[in-house]
């Protein structure tokens, strides 16, 4: 079924056609280059971005899958969590294509579909554990099948990502900050500086990175009193502190394998791309005997194509959503 999944959550507007779960086209325009010198996303510059590119990226993704506008049997978007404004221009896009091309519209949950993007290039094997670790999230699922979904654990403050790109922009680094730490890191030392795990009443499967982010902070001030930072100094600090966040979520996610029983991981959402995670991961896996589903990076961060992806197999199952369906800012995924 030739379905166009259009994505518009937060930053990224991004389109793709996927057909019996091949993807044929995915399109992805990044909005860095306008929110970097703001030092992070301004929404109302996010939701203008989106609206001007909705025509250019949807004559992009057809041409690449080499289909016509007719060709495409249904269409899948991203209804929520995300930036209200822009989740409206992708979502009122997709209602316009589904009721002008009488097509069926599904909406979808942002991390729902953050979650199957791992079984673009891997195969599913139910019930699996999902681990989203994005710029808002760093939540885990027990998925037992399409739909059937709960949740298990996450932070109680800010989501990884959100930690790697709050230090990266303290340290003066480029905007995101967490690709931008993968990289410093390279040339520090990951001992250099002492993170302390996070300890969280809520429960084993609960974990906090507000704790490691003030003490980067305070490290950074002490380093400061002495003048300006220098490139030894952001290095250890990126390699330290990226450490520290992934052996936070190497815990959480060790202690709850220990009691589930699945046999597959699968790792999403933008922070999957940081080479440090998916070594770390790939080795807890190994050692747990559980299949890791981690996608290429193309695929971690948001994009079109695990939309259409996760909407194909909805729409199979002969789910559809209303044209009145409204996006929501705020909703829980294995919750609401
Ligand atoms: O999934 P995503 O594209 O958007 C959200 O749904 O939030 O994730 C974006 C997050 C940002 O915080 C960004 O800094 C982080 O993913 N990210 C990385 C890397 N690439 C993207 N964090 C660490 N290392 C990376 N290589
Ligand atoms: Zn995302």
């Amino acid at each position: 079924m030739l379905t166009l999944g259009i994505e518009s959550s937060c930053d990224d507007l991004s389109m793709a056609l996927v057909d019996e779960g091949r993807v044929l086209a995915n399109v992805t325009s990044s909005q860095a280059a306008a929110h970097a010198p703001h030092g992070g996303v301004v929404p109302e510059i996010a939701s203008r971005e989106h609206l001007e590119g909705l025509e250019s990226t949807l004559d992009y993704v057809l041409e690449e899958a080499k289909v016509s506008l007719k060709d495409i049997e249904a269409i899948a978007v991203t209804f929520a969590p995300g930036l209200v404004g822009s989740l409206l221009v992708g979502l009122n896009f997709a209602k316009a294509l589904a009721f002008a091309l009488n097509r069926p519209l599904v909406g979808l949950h942002h991390i729902e579909s953050h979650l199957y993007s791992a079984f673009i290039e891997n195969s599913c094997a139910y019930p699996f554990m999902g681990f989203a670790v994005s710029g808002g999230h760093s939540h885990l699922y027990q998925v037992k099948s399409l739909g059937k979904v709960n949740i298990l654990g996450h932070t109680v403050d800010d989501a990884a990502g959100e930690a790697l790109d709050k230090v990266g922009k303290r340290l003066g680094l480029d905007y995101p900050g967490g690709p931008a730490i993968d990289r410093l890191s390279d040339q520090g030392d990951e001992q250099a500086f002492d993170f302390a795990l996070p300890r969280v009443k809520a429960g084993p499967l609960y974990t906090s990175f507000s704790g490691m982010k003030t003490k980067a902070v305070e490290y950074i001030q002490a380093e400061e009193s002495k003048g300006p930072l220098s490139l030894n100094f952001k290095a250890d600090l990126a390699a330290s502190f990226q450490s520290a966040v992934v052996r936070a979520l190497e815990v959480l996610v060790g202690r709850a394998l220990k009691k589930a029983s699945v046999e597959q991981l699968a790792l999403a959402g933008g922070v999957a791309c940081n080479r440090l995670l998916r070594k770390t991961f790939k080795d807890l896996c190994e050692a747990k005997g559980v299949v890791l589903a981690v996608p290429s990076p193309r695929y971690c961060t948001d994009n079109g194509a695990m939309v259409a992806f996760l909407g194909e197999k909805y729409l199979k199952t002969g789910a559809v959503s209303p044209l009145h369906l409204n996006a929501r800012a705020r909703m829980v995924l294995g919750e609401d």
